[in-house]
């Protein structure tokens, strides 16, 4: 047998995918599970599941629905936008590979991640976690308007060092497993931490290291760490996150006991 929607027999494997839904931030009430059945396809990814049930959004107990909602950008691990907590850990759905998240016959879970506010079914709202790059200012000041020449030479020890923190994507994985990140609270969490060391440590950048040292001194700052490390567990670019914790720790320990003698 046939089907008309996918041209694929009914012999062929399909995939179990169960998506907790809401509909809104404010519509608790319409939150659910809903599964769904997806031919399987090599080297298929999450993205492509989601894909497959947005042209098919019908359930696999035959019951027709809305389409699933979610955020994606890049589709190849750089924007951060597709993070979902997918069998329980949060994680890029355009580089979770099929084959590779689930168990063959066992479904895959997809939910949305719980430490930002809710938009709707997969879609959250990141934006606490980007005001809080601009609470720390995490950017080099240049003024773009004309010519600046070249810039300070970087060396290549401290070009291996900034490498690593410059490929964070702000994806949220570090904060959704941080316990000391809450929706309650104003802890910037690891990622934040990282970028300011990204910029303290750059020779144009640490312009405005201790602006982003006082950021980080106050409520919600470094001195919130707990410093279990789930952090750097979940990182999916595998960026040094405990060292840069500490590395900003000692940044602001040096900091305020320049600021006391300097009274
Ligand atoms: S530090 Fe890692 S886990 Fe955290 S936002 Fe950046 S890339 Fe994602
Ligand atoms: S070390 Fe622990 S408390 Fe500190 S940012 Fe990482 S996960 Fe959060
Ligand atoms: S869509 Fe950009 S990281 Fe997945």
């Amino acid at each position: 047998m046939t089907s008309p929607a996918n041209g694929r027999t009914a012999s062929d494997r399909m995939v179990t995918i169960r998506i907790r839904r809401q509909d809104a931030p404010d519509k608790p009430g319409t939150q659910r599970w809903e599964e769904f059945s997806v031919p399987h396809r090599p080297q298929m990814n999450i993205i492509s599941c989601l894909q497959y049930i947005a042209a098919n959004p019908q359930t696999t107990a035959g019951k027709e629905t809305t389409t699933p909602v979610w955020d994606s950008g890049c589709l190849e691990e750089v924007c951060g936008a597709c993070t979902m907590v997918i069998n329980g850990k949060a994680r890029q759905a355009c580089s979770a590979l099929v084959d590779r998240v689930g168990e063959p016959g066992q479904p895959i879970t997809l939910e949305p991640m719980g430490k930002f506010p809710l938009i709707r079914d997969l879609f959250v709202d990141r934006s606490r976690l980007f005001n809080d790059l601009k609470r720390v200012k995490a950017w080099v000041p240049i003024d773009g308007t004309y010519d600046l020449g070249k810039g300070p030479a970087v060396s290549q020890k401290s070009q291996e060092t900034a490498y690593p923190l410059s490929r964070c994507m702000s994806c949220g994985c570090c904060l959704e497993a941080c316990p000391q990140y809450t929706p309650s609270n104003h802890f910037v969490g690891a990622a934040v931490i990282s970028q300011a060391r990204l910029f303290n440590e750059h020779p144009t950048g640490k312009a405005l290291k201790e602006e982003r040292l006082e950021a980080l001194m106050g409520e919600g700052g470094v001195g919130d760490c707990g410093k279990a490390g789930n952090c750097a567990e979940v990182c999916p670019k595998e960026i040094p996150l405990l060292e840069s914790i500490a590395a900003v720790q000692r940044q602001a320990t040096v900091y305020s006991l320049k600021k006391f003698f300097m009274k």
